[in-house]
């Protein structure tokens, strides 16, 4: 008895639950009808367990009667209803969990779409950062131009300012003698040393005009093929003439046979003004007397790079040495001395023309100085040559 209360109890409950269901999502809950069966159904077999404990006296047999009647009645309109309305919740079934994964690819979608954003964004980010890069080397390049022409426009200021300076001397000696020379006749005298300063005088603007046009020919040197023994030979008196006496031209030659190519006229003019260097050096430093030495060689240039300007690759190379016992340069100076126009002497003595015109000759020739010196220890030169035979 009590076990059929409970199940009653138990039923009812079922029941009233899902009644409280159907009323709640009136609206959304599809199949109401069927809950309300089912709703029914459990209520009556709820029913047919509370019948044996109640006291229904006579009527028992009409309401147990009735009961089953109604459980039948529920169960049929239940078992009508219900197998066409299955397709349809298989369709609602199927249907969200189409829509569920409907969601996860949205989502999906979602975040690659944010994530593209992102790169783009960050295209543009590197887009905007080259453009300012380019604009910034662009201007980098519009001031070096400029540089360059300033420099351009300070070397050529310097050159003019340098030759009219040296021509203003020349042109003084040539006037002073010229009107020493005037008087002479008026005097008696019938000596030509003025008239020969003049002829100097003149030589030494020739020189220069001859100087400053190799420096500016920018055309191919004129090579020829021969030995910087046979160079040296043919300068050697005129090598001798600009030393004074206390200075002493120590000439060894016979040492480089092999052949060269270079522009003999040059090579020759650079290697007097190495003379000269050495001779101003050497009176610079005070000294009563001194040597210049000037000694021609071979010299193998193994991979390891010998330090010279320009640079030279390995080969073997036909070399003069100009060594002097003078001032030596300092590291300031030695670093410049190449450089057109860049002098140490007083104005009018020098043009920084010489070793700048010598690197020119070198560099044409395929070949390289090298310098050794330090301040009171005087200074060697090494040329380098290609042999080419
Ligand atoms: N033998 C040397 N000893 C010391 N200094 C030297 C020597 N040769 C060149 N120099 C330095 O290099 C500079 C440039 O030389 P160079 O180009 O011949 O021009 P310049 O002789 O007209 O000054 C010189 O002014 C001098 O300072
Ligand atoms: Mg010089």
């Amino acid at each position: 008895m009590i076990a059929d209360i409970v199940t009653a109890v138990s039923y009812f409950a079922i029941a009233a639950a899902i009644m409280v269901l159907v009323v709640r999502l009136r609206d959304q809950l599809p199949f109401q009808v069927v809950f309300v069966l089912f709703g029914a159904f459990i209520v009556l077999c709820g029913a047919t367990h509370v019948m044996g404990v109640l006291p229904l006296g006579d009527n028992r047999g009409v309401v147990e009667t009735a009961t089953m009647v109604a459980t039948a009645a529920v169960s049929l309109l239940t078992a009508v209803i219900l197998p066409p309305l299955l397709p349809r919740v298989e369709a609602l079934v199927r249907d969200a969990a189409l829509s569920r994964q409907r969601e996860r690819e949205q989502a999906r979608a979602d975040a690659l779409a944010e994530s593209n954003e992102l790169l783009v964004a960050q295209a543009q980010d590197l887009q905007r950062v080259n453009e300012a890069l380019a604009a910034s080397l662009k201007e980098r390049e519009r001031l070096e131009v400029h540089l360059q022409q300033v420099q351009k426009m300070e070397v050529l200021g310097r050159l003019a300012s340098g030759v009219a300076h040296d021509f203003n001397n020349l042109l003084t000696v040539i006037q002073g003698n010229l009107e020493l020379a005037r008087d002479e006749p008026r005097e008696g005298r019938t000596d030509t040393t003025h008239l020969d300063e003049i002829g100097q005088a003149t030589e030494q603007a020739a020189e220069l005009t001859r100087r400053l046009l190799a420096f500016g020919r920018r055309a191919p040197a004129q090579t020829s093929r021969t030995t910087l023994d046979q160079l040296l030979a043919s300068e050697r008196r005129l090598l001798e003439r600009v030393l004074p006496a206390n200075i002493r031209l120590d000439l060894r030659t016979g040492n480089a046979d092999g052949l060269v190519d270079v522009d003999v006229n040059l090579m020759q003019q650079a290697i007097l003004n190495l003379i000269i260097n050495a001779r101003d050096a050497t009176t610079s430093a005070g000294r009563t007397n001194g040597t210049v030495t000037v000694e021609t060689g071979v010299r193998v240039v193994h991979e390891e790079m010998l330090p010279t300007f320009p640079p030279v690759g390995p080969g073997t190379y036909m070399t003069v040495r100009v060594a002097d016992e003078g001032t030596g340069m300092s590291a300031e100076t030695r670093e410049k001395c190449f450089d057109p126009f860049f002098t140490t002497k007083e104005d009018g003595k020098g043009t920084g023309l010489g070793l700048s015109m010598l690197y020119d000759v070198m560099a044409k020739s395929g070949g390289g100085v090298h310098v050794d010196t330090a301040v009171g220890r005087g200074t060697t030169f090494t040329l380098l040559l290609p042999k080419v035979a």
